[in-house]
């Protein structure tokens, strides 16, 4: 592979700061395309490749290559083209060969196997959220033929050999979605990870309930809410970040939803909507552990620290959800974590709250091809 001097040279230093910094891979990404202005879009989609692709496998190469820096290391490598041969080969401690920190491997030594580790190190799949409301997903898929979009369609995800209903794509091939002037346009579909998506298609059918989205954010699991009980049952989004809710409204309203709104969470909403609601999802802050096939800098960066204080946080929100339920509702809590401290420990939690545990699921990335979740569904009595 033939590289320009400068770009090399830039990827080395991206990494640099990568490794010791904790900002995202976006940020960095983002960062470094902007200083260098005179990038072409080749040069932007090569800076990227290798950047990402290093950052991904950084100890490792570091470890097995000490006398080469990254990029020719990376180069060599990929002459295997199987991250796992290469780790099967060398005598490294576990957090090298799956390039990961040491307190990083030390909370999910118990939690996930080789397989898992082989998927969750894998370059993450793209995968789009067909608004069944508006198109049904073979007349969709169509359109990608049409357009000429290889693409694989999902209609069941399996969670524990369990099999729920999914509408999804899984596009196969590089795609500017920006670019593209069918894609860019569409109001069929949102990009959500494929994983992001099981939990609420787990969940029972609901009669003219109030459901509360308790994090809503920018509204990933609003959407689906909106897909899966609107217009029959109102959806309150809340969360305590305004301009995430902002963006929220405009999603659903692009998706033509109705029944719906957002409000702030503060302590009027809490006192407002205490014992009143059917549903509520809790899609705690999180490590982000089971989603570091895209946000690679978390398998660096997690410290017992930031650990800790999402632990804490989680038990206070899961506090306020649980005096929102009314008698016989229901409560779904989900992480994107594989660390035991933020699931099962939290479902005991809940558990001594006096709710009833009806389902719990931990879905693997290796199962599906996406990131990891964990979630469990309780009523209260
Ligand atoms: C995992 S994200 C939610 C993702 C969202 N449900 C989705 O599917 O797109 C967690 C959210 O919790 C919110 N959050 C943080 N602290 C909170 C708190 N004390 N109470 C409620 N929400 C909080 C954050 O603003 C963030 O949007």
């Amino acid at each position: 592979m033939k590289l320009h001097p400068n770009i090399k040279n830039q990827v080395l230093k991206a990494l640099d700061l990568a490794i010791s910094n904790p900002l995202s891979s976006e940020e960095i990404y983002l960062k470094f395309s902007k200083e260098n202005k005179k990038w072409g879009a080749r040069d932007r989609k090569t800076f990227a490749a290798l950047f990402y692709d290093i950052y991904r496998y950084y100890k490792l190469l570091d470890f097995r290559y000490p006398d080469k820096d990254l990029v020719e290391a990376y180069l060599e490598f990929i002459e295997y083209n199987d991250f796992s041969k290469i780790s099967e080969q060398i005598e490294a401690s576990p957090n090298i060969k799956h390039s990961c920190s040491e307190f990083f491997w030390d909370k999910s030594e118990n939690q996930i196997n080789e397989k898992e580790w082989l998927f969750l190190n894998k370059k993450a799949a793209i995968y789009l959220n067909i608004n069944t409301n508006l198109i049904s997903l073979l007349d969709f898929s169509d359109l990608l033929k049409q357009a000429k979009i290889a693409h694989e369609v999902i209609d069941m995800a399996t969670v524990s050999q369990d099999k729920f209903p999914i509408s999804a794509i899984k596009i196969n091939q590089r795609v500017n979605f920006q670019a593209d002037p069918f894609l860019s346009n569409s109001s069929y579909f949102e990009i959500q990870d494929l994983g992001s998506q099981i939990p609420i298609s787990t969940l029972p059918e609901l009669q003219n309930g109030l459901i509360v989205d308790f994090c809503a954010g920018q509204g990933g699991k609003s959407i689906q809410l909106l897909k899966k009980f609107s217009p029959k049952s109102k959806l309150i989004s809340t969360d305590i970040d305004e301009q995430k809710l902002n963006h929220l409204s405009l999603r659903a309203q692009r998706l033509n939803f109705t029944n719906f709104e957002t409000k702030i969470l503060d302590q009027s909403f809490l006192d407002t909507y205490q014992n009143k609601v059917d549903l509520l999802v809790l899609d705690a802050p999180c490590s982000g552990s089971g989603t570091i096939r895209r946000q690679i800098s978390l398998k660096y960066h997690i410290t017992k620290h930031s650990l800790e204080k999402n632990i804490i946080l989680q038990r206070s929100i899961i506090e306020n959800a649980i005096n929102l339920v009314k008698s016989e509702g229901l409560l779904l809590y989900i992480t994107c974590s594989i660390f035991t401290e933020e699931n099962q420990a939290q479902r005991d939690f809940i558990l001594e709250k006096k709710l009833v545990l009806v389902s719990e699921y931990q879905v693997f990335s290796s199962e599906n091809d996406s990131d990891s979740f964990y979630f469990c569904l309780f009523r209260k009595k």
